[in-house]
């Protein structure tokens, strides 16, 4: 039998042993973590809805006339009215013909990737996609070529390379770089090679384009362009939950195919409803992506200023690129004692060598907010220079 004990230890040794924090209270950017409040830098509420008024509202409104659970399977009893307009509401908003609501994004990713290709196929991943597309990708059996990061030349040789069919799948905005995806190139070559593209647009929903349509229609791109546009809603929505977007046929062969969707209960519907809400806020929130972009422009200059290496990224994820993953422990670690919560990302979530502390900015963070997380930075940087060969006390 394996020695699951061992390996545990084998972890902690290399520097990548994972715990949790328990979080109580509503999330926002204070927040009390094991029982201390911390100001928080690493959750994906960019827009700050996760504890929206009007949004907690709505579903305490929707509650007493849908109830709590979603019972049973989409195609079984459980494909509520409340979900329904979620979908009409989703595709209104991606501007996409039809749209179809799944429990999270990752069984969005499995379930879509794996139903749109299959033994004998191929399947194009960028390097850097997110784990539910990688998974999705093995589960679906067909043949996987990854592809250097945002790389259209690499792709595009690939491409004419191969037969058959042909998906090409990305992420809109990359999770843990925050660069965005060359979306119009990656368009061009998949209409002129035959291929379907895959967009999962998770960081880029709420956040870019206009009235935080995300990434895609950022880049002016339409079904059309984009056949197959995937977002979750438990990030810039505030919710929970995610979704697929493209034509009328590609959601009708989903419900007949994606097995995540098929073979899973619905979601709550009152969670639907509070989503539409959300999907409101997130349509009128001009005001709230105007300052997320100063912070961001705030935060770059001044970790800039103090010698810290960052990623080419405009979007609220803003790594700190460290490498060592003892070196980004210790100096999550050091901004911790300063009251603030910043996690170290280690591999196997990044390649090996690139440890970070991912900061991730929100429109519910202050200037002032900024401004600490940027003192703690300068008092913490010599860190960077004291090579952390091993952390003493994990
Ligand atoms: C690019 C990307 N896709 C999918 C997911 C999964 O979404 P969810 O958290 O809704 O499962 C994530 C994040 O966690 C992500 O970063």
């Amino acid at each position: 039998m394996r020695d699951f004990a061992k390996e545990i230890e084998e972890r902690k040794q290399a520097g990548l042993y994972r715990t949790r924090r328990l979080i109580a209270g509503p999330q926002q950017p204070t927040l009390t973590a094991d029982g201390r409040s911390l100001l928080s830098f690493c959750s994906n509420d960019y827009l700050g809805l996760a504890s929206h008024g009007e949004n907690m509202r709505a579903l305490e409104q929707a509650l007493p006339e849908v109830g709590l659970g979603g019972a049973a399977s989409h195609l079984v009893c459980g494909h509520h009215e409340a979900h329904h307009r979620l979908e009409q509401r989703l595709a209104a908003f991606t501007r996409r013909s039809s749209a179809l609501f799944f429990s999270t994004g990752y069984m969005a990713n499995m379930g879509v990737i794996s139903a749109l290709a299959g033994r004998g196929d191929t399947i194009f991943s960028d390097r850097l996609n997110h784990a539910s597309i990688i998974d999705g990708c093995i589960l679906s059996r067909a043949r996987v070529r990854r592809y250097a990061h945002g790389d259209v030349a690499a792709l595009e040789a690939m491409l004419s390379a191969t037969s058959g069919h042909k998906l090409v799948v990305t992420d809109g905005v990359f999770s843990m770089d925050g660069d965005i995806a060359p979306l119009t190139e990656l368009a061009r070559v998949c209409k002129a090679h035959d291929a379907l593209l895959v967009v999962d647009d998770a960081h880029g929903i709420g956040v870019l384009g206009p009235q935080g349509r995300g990434s895609v229609l950022e880049a002016g791109l339409c079904q059309e362009d984009v056949p197959v546009l995937i977002g979750t809603l438990g990030k810039g929505v505030g919710t929970s939950g995610a979704f697929v977007a493209g034509s009328d046929v590609l959601i009708d062969y989903l419900v007949q195919k994606a097995r995540t969707y098929i073979y899973t209960t619905a979601m709550p519907p009152a969670l639907a409803a509070a989503t539409c809400a959300s999907l409101d806020a997130v349509e009128s929130g001009d005001e709230r992506r105007a300052h997320l972009d100063a912070l961001i422009q705030q935060f770059r200059a001044g970790a800039q200023d103090l010698g810290y290496e960052l990623m080419s990224s405009r979007t609220p994820i803003q790594p700190i690129m460290i490498g060592n993953n003892w070196t980004a422990l210790a100096l999550s670690r050091a901004l911790e004692d300063e009251g603030l919560l910043v996690t170290a990302i280690r591999p196997p979530t990044v390649p090996e060598g690139e440890a970070r502390l991912r900061v991730t900015l929100s429109a519910a963070h202050t200037e002032a907010d900024v401004d600490r997380l940027l003192q703690a930075l300068a008092k913490s940087r010599s860190i960077l220079s004291e090579a952390v060969a091993r952390e003493p006390a994990l």
